[in-house]
């Protein structure tokens, strides 16, 4: 008998790893929230196990190595491995500051939760991951962290900075091609995402504003993180995709 999917998606009590954890969980895969908000987490947990899914919840800030820690304790307790990673906690706080004045403390509260916070989860988890059959790790990476897009004047967002946001999801991408060659070997592919500018509260935004332009529904913005994860064994290695297809790193 095939062992059973355990997940653990960082950040999944709200957004798109809300969204992803409730599809993922109908595909028969155990999830467990790694939660910043505790209240949003146990409403989260409760929707989707009064769906018939099994989900539960770990206190995650992935800026606090301690809970990073005991939240791989709680998956080793619970389930013995772990199945797939999904990093999808992530922040932007530089909203659309030009290079010349953008603030060091968000720069830096951006690498903080973006790239240093997916590192360390990666890391504690690599042990559990290599436990499980079919394992996988997905980044929750941005278009906004292309550096083929960003020198592209064709891309839409050419000419819009957010220089930490960027700087810190190009680093994912760059997490995800030395995590993908380490762990080769063991037979655990890693992987980047792109979801696309989605309908969500990302970076403070009132979900009940009207959508700028170009602005994707949450579920849309879903759709590729759900696609990846549903490939059990993932056969992708290596890649930086989106709904429409891969991207240039
Ligand atoms: N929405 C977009 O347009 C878009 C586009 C490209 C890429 N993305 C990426 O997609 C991912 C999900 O974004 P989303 O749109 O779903 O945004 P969201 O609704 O704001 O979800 C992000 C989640 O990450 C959590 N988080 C923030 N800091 C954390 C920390 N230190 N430890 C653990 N969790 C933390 C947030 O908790 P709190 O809300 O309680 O702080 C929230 O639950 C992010 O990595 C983002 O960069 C989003």
């Amino acid at each position: 008998m095939a062992q059973k999917v355990v997940t653990l998606i960082t950040g999944a009590e709200k957004g798109l790893g809300l969204l992803a954890a409730k599809a993922l969980s109908k595909e028969g895969q155990a999830i467990i929230i790694g939660a910043l908000d505790e209240a949003a987490a146990k409403q989260a947990v409760t929707e989707i196990t009064a769906d018939g899914g099994e989900a539960s919840y770990v206190n995650l800030d992935v800026t606090n190595h301690d809970q990073v820690k005991k939240a791989s304790q709680y998956v080793a307790d619970k389930y013995r491995y772990l199945t797939i990673l999904i990093n999808n906690a992530g922040i932007v706080t530089d909203g659309p500051h030009s290079p010349v004045d953008i603030p060091m403390d968000a720069l830096r509260k951006e690498f903080d939760v973006n790239f240093f916070g997916s590192v360390d989860v990666t890391q504690t988890m690599v042990p559990l991951l290599k436990k499980a059959e079919n394992a996988q790790i997905i980044n929750l990476s941005s278009n906004m962290g292309s550096l083929g897009l960003a020198t592209d004047p064709s891309f839409p967002f050419y000419n819009f900075y957010s220089m930490g946001y960027g700087a810190s999801k190009a680093a994912v991408n760059f997490e995800t091609i030395c995590f993908s060659k380490a762990l080769k070997d063991d037979g655990i592919p890693v992987n980047s995402v792109n979801p696309g500018f989605s309908d969500t509260a990302f970076g403070g935004r009132n979900t009940n504003d009207p959508k700028p332009a170009g602005m994707q529904s949450a579920e849309e913005g879903a759709a590729q993180i759900i696609k990846m994860a549903s490939h059990n064994p993932q056969t992708d290695n290596a890649t930086f995709s989106e709904n429409a297809g891969q991207l240039p790193w």
